[in-house]
């Protein structure tokens, strides 16, 4: 693993434009639960049950009342660890250019990027179904469920359903962003989830060096990253951020 982040910390200290797609896993150390494997949220709760815009449209209480309470209840607590604030040290440094997340919670913005994809939207956000204003998830206040706007329509979260389309302008940027790098930094997914996991792909085939932090394999692993630094992202990344540091010292 040492040999790994040095060889990290120099690769990133060389580029350019470094990319980052980020994943559940980055948040992990967080306090927020993956959605696979052990202890993830689809181990608790059937995504197609509770995760469809099929099955919100169909009964709203019931998703608010199961799944979105329990999120915005980790959500609200949850703070940025040492991987994002390492993504953030990287955007400081000029070396990382944008973070296109899977992620809902925003803590890469609290952490201090300013150029973030929320690709499967925020969970920062609820809109009223009828009259499509938007509210804070923090300020909704829980006394009736599912909670409603002023005009009495119902609240869902700016995050995307099971079952509803990527905004087109996240996958257009995402694609740009993803084609034009020269790092591209895979941190805490389980790249099983398209179209966001093919996004590595666009910048291996574009020439750039795909590197993944992830204390397991997954299908980028031998394929379409160079190589996989196996670890719990906070970890990793405050070893790299140390490293650059010292490259950028020299
Ligand atoms: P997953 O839950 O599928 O994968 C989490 C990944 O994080 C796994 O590969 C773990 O090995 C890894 N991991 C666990 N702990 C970690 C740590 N401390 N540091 C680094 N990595 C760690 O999450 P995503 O890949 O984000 O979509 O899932 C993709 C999408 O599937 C989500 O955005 C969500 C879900 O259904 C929607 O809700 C639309």
């Amino acid at each position: 693993m040492d040999d790994l982040i040095k060889r990290a910390a120099e690769d990133l200290a060389a580029a350019k434009n470094v990319a980052a797609l980020t994943g559940a896993g980055i948040s992990v150390e967080s306090g927020i639960p993956p959605f696979r494997g052990k202890g993830g949220i689809w181990e608790k709760f059937d995504p197609m049950e509770f995760a469809h815009i099929d099955a919100f449209m169909r009964d709203p209480a019931k998703v608010w009342n199961v799944l979105i309470s329990e999120m915005k209840e980790i959500v609200d607590r949850a703070k940025p660890n040492d991987a994002h604030k390492g993504l953030a040290k990287l955007e400081e440094w000029g070396i990382l250019k944008t973070v296109i997340t899977q992620n809902v919670d925003g803590l890469h913005q609290m952490a201090g990027n300013t150029d973030v994809i929320e690709f499967h939207g925020t969970f920062a956000w609820q809109k009223c179904m009828d009259c499509d204003k938007r509210c804070e998830t923090s300020k909704v206040e829980m006394t009736q469920i599912p909670p409603r706007c002023d005009c009495g329509g119902i609240l869902r979260p700016e995050c995307i359903f099971f079952g509803e389309m990527i905004p087109q302008l996240h996958l257009v940027r995402s694609q740009k962003v993803a084609s034009q790098c020269d790092i591209m930094l895979v941190v805490g997914t389980s790249a099983v989830v398209q179209p966001a996991s093919f996004m590595p792909v666009i910048s291996k085939q574009s020439g750039a060096k795909v590197i993944e932090i992830n204390p397991e394999k997954t299908p980028l692993t031998g394929t379409v990253s160079n190589y996989l630094i196996k670890g719990k992202a906070g970890h990793v990344m405050k070893r790299i951020i140390k490293e650059v540091g010292l490259l950028r010292d020299l």
